[in-house]
């Protein structure tokens, strides 16, 4: 989809629509009185006088309207975003994608928007901090690009809905332009990031091996100008990864750890983003019930976050130096693969007794988490992983799994979620669950049993970064949703994404 930023009046826009934001309760004000007025009331109007008002700008209604030539644009449609106390970025970002995923099954493609300009940011303590015509432009823009992106790409025939070609910014007051045209561009990128994420994480399995991944990587790599290094397993044998190649035995398909790299500054990395890449994960030896298992084509998630996120973050050029580490592994049976009762030596070496081949996601982290403070110098890590389905029993889909050793580093981060629109949620990692991971023959055990699942996982990660401050977040519960939204297709969500580079921007201040 093409995004244009156009400085012209609501009147001249040529679009099939032009979409308009109304709050409920409120008087019509501001673009939408001036439209109505143009089109001869003919909004106001069904606004009507009784309870069967058709228009009530009630969050996610939709009210389209055609302008029969008393405006260039061919249509008006008016999106409810609700009450104004309730305004945030989310739902101005999510009235968009229901506008626009609207709109585009009814084929309407050329689509022009002045909803950043219905928006009014709330600023902590002030009664109205006024609209930022930065932050509204990037949260329309994010929804509009976050909403065309469809989970269908193997589909011999392609659904009726031709997908959005165009859409406009409009913005009449030349004194935002400029702001306009950032947050636009801001919001464009995080979106076409994201989707990149959910696009890797539905790929199947079968064409994304853990070697197709790094190419993947190495690919958009070239194209943004991150640095890349991509190390093959004859590289993890000499570093001593023992954990990394231990899931990966099983496989035919061979371990790759891509490493990325955005170093504007002379300076070492501010921080490194860890992300879990397990291209499909059988559970091994201690193999997956059947049922559902097709779902682990998506326990890379936290690898394409954090291959997303890097992208981004050098698209938006943030003076800051981030690297990306994502050990890429499947988890296979044959005779070659790792075994319960086994024992391996991490790269940090630590041994570890296997329980669970299927407690996978910790050991690839192990030594991917060991690299990243050790070869990298990492002075801070954020790993992101689809680790437990213990943390999906305990928290469900509404929000992801935080642990850290560092509760400033986590404060942090969960300032950068909450700007981001995702949402954190802290476990605690009380010394009282060590013994759960306590082996009787080596230094740990990689998995401690059912209670307090996540936990233990988190616990055992741990146990690879040293004095680092490190915050570990668990998407195993986010990183997909099983319904589609008027906004959001059903699918990978590309969670954490907007978090990680939130995070490298405020490091970056
Ligand atoms: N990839 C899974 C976790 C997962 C489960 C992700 C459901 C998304 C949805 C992970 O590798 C796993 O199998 N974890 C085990 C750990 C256990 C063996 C200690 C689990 O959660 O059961
Ligand atoms: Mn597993
Ligand atoms: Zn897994």
């Amino acid at each position: 989809m093409q995004l244009d930023v156009i400085q012209t009046g609501l009147k001249e826009v040529e679009a099939d629509a032009l979409v308009l934001g109304h709050w409920s309760g409120a008087p019509f004000g501001g673009d939408l009185a001036e439209v109505d007025i143009l089109l001869n009331g003919a909004i106001s109007e069904l606004a009507g006088i009784d309870a069967n008002a058709e228009i009530s700008g009630k969050r996610g209604e939709l009210i389209l309207l055609h302008t029969r030539g008393a405006i260039a644009a061919k249509r008006v449609l008016v999106v409810g975003l609700g009450k104004r106390p309730e305004a945030d970025n989310i739902l101005l970002q999510e009235a968009s994608g229901t506008a626009v995923r609207f709109l585009r099954e009814k084929n309407l493609t050329n689509i022009a928007s002045a909803l950043h300009r219905s928006h009014r940011l709330r600023g902590k303590g002030s009664k109205d901090a006024g609209p930022d015509p930065v932050k509204s432009a990037e949260a329309t823009v994010d929804g509009a690009f976050t909403a065309i992106w469809e989970p269908g790409s193997h589909k011999t025939e392609k659904s009726g809905n031709s997908s959005a070609e165009r859409f406009i910014v409009v913005e009449p007051d030349e004194g935002r332009l400029g702001a306009v045209t950032n947050g636009a561009e801001r919001g464009r990128i995080l979106a076409e990031s994201a989707n990149l994420a959910r696009t890797l994480v539905n790929a199947p399995p079968n064409d994304l091996a853990p070697m197709a991944l790094a190419d993947q990587a190495r690919a958009m790599a070239g194209e943004v100008g991150l640095g890349c290094d991509i190390l093959d397993e004859d590289a993890m044998l000499r570093l001593g990864m023992g954990s990394l190649l231990a899931v990966s035995a099983g496989s035919e398909n061979r371990a790759r750890l891509v490493i990325l790299k955005h170093t504007p500054l002379p300076n070492g990395p501010a921080v490194a983003f860890v992300g879990k890449g397990i291209t499909f994960d059988t559970g091994g030896i201690s193999i997956k019930a059947r049922e559902g298992m097709e779902a682990m084509k998506g326990d890379m998630a936290g690898a394409a976050a954090v291959i997303a996120a890097m992208r981004a973050i050098v698209l938006l050029g943030l003076p800051v130096n981030v690297v990306g580490v994502a050990p890429c592994a499947e988890n296979m049976l044959s005779g070659k693969a790792y075994r319960p009762a086994d024992v391996v030596r991490c790269m940090n070496g630590k041994t570890v007794e296997i329980i669970s081949t299927d407690a996978e996601g910790r050991m690839v982290l192990a030594d991917a988490l060991t690299y990243a403070v050790r070869n990298l110098g990492a002075p801070r890590v954020v790993d992101v992983a689809t680790l437990t389905g213990a943390c999906v029993t305990a928290l469900g889909h509404a929000c992801s799994g935080a642990m850290t050793n560092d509760p400033p580093l986590l404060e942090m981060v969960r300032r950068a979620a909450e700007r981001a629109g995702e949402k954190i949620w802290e476990l605690p990692l009380f010394s009282e669950y060590k013994t759960q991971i306590k082996s009787e023959i080596a230094d740990l055990k990689n998995s401690g049993g059912r209670p307090a699942g996540a936990i233990t996982a988190g616990m055992f990660l741990r146990e690879f970064t040293g004095e680092v401050p490190w915050v570990h977040l668990d998407i195993a519960g986010t990183s997909s949703t099983h319904e589609s939204r008027p906004h959001l297709a059903k699918g990978p969500t590309g969670v954490m994404v907007r978090t990680l580079v939130e995070l490298a921007s405020e490091l970056s201040q």
